[in-house]
């Protein structure tokens, strides 16, 4: 098998991937929602374009579909003790929240061992109702006994330190993970529409592989998840549609070399 490569083609299938092969999968799929990416707009007119593009809409049950292929293969290659982690967020229909726990039809042969909240501070504005301020990682494990969790990689700064109580600064991260959008002025910010932070995917690396393990991304999008596997030791592997996309990945990536070499 090829290591560290982004194939420029749809995850339905991953033929070069062989069963049982990647420790890790890690990605936000497309959420269907037609969202108007990048653009300024009023009243659904696009005013202001910003960024590359790509396809959000797509009839419900082809979406579906999709998904249940693209998943079926991650399932295929990964190992016995190998986990999935999908970051997706809450859909609004006029108004109306539709929570994303339809996901969990799609992994019903894995166990979901966290359903984590990630809460951040920026997004759109609301006087209707409280404004959206948090998406979801749903974390499945394929055997519920044996799968990586380093918990000493990613424990943080406790602020209620006391030593004659604790015997560590350090705690659990707990199912509530406080980290920032990748906002304009942010260095890592590309012109992909929908980027996760690099924080986000770092803390799910650490604490789901150890180096030298291969982790893959069905919808890599500007190349996030491979660029935080090369920057902690670990292989990556993706697949993403969009060739513009695919380019930005690829210029991230050579960027982490030349930064590790200096
Ligand atoms: C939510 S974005 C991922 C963004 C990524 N996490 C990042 O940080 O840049 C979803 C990506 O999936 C891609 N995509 C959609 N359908 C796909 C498919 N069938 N196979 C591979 N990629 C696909 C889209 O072009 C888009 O870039």
């Amino acid at each position: 098998m090829i290591l560290d490569r982004i194939y420029n083609s749809t995850s339905e299938n991953m033929p070069d991937i062989p069963d049982g092969s990647v420790d890790l999968v890690v990605t936000s799929p497309p959420y269907n929602i037609d969202n108007q990416y990048g653009n300024k707009t009023e009243k659904g007119s696009i005013l202001e374009s910003k960024g590359i593009k790509y396809a959000d809409k797509m009839e419900e049950n082809d979406y579906r579909k999709m998904l249940l292929s693209v998943f079926s293969e991650c399932k295929r290659v990964l190992k016995k003790n190998g986990s999935a982690w999908i970051n997706i967020k809450n859909r609004y229909d006029n108004g109306v929240v539709i929570p994303p726990f339809w996901l969990l039809d799609l992994f019903q042969d894995m166990y979901l061992k966290n359903l984590i909240v990630w809460n951040f501070d920026w997004g759109g504005s609301t006087n209707k109702r409280f404004a959206p301020r948090y998406e979801f990682v749903f974390w499945f494990v394929k055997d519920k006994n044996n799968y990586t969790f380093n918990l000493d990689d990613v424990k943080i700064p406790a602020l209620n330190y006391r030593p004659d109580r604790y015997k560590s600064q350090l705690k659990n991260p707990t199912d509530v993970w406080r980290i920032s959008m990748v906002s304009g002025n942010f260095e890592e910010r590309t012109s992909h529409p929908a980027q996760y932070p690099e924080e986000l995917i770092e803390r799910i690396i650490l604490a789901g592989t150890n180096k030298g393990d291969i982790v893959l991304d069905p919808f890599m999008g500007s190349g996030t998840s491979a660029v935080v596997a090369k920057k902690l030791g670990r292989h990556y592997l993706g697949y993403e549609t969009v060739s513009e996309y695919c380019k930005i990945a690829d210029e991230r990536l050579s960027r982490v070399s030349e930064d590790n070499n200096e």
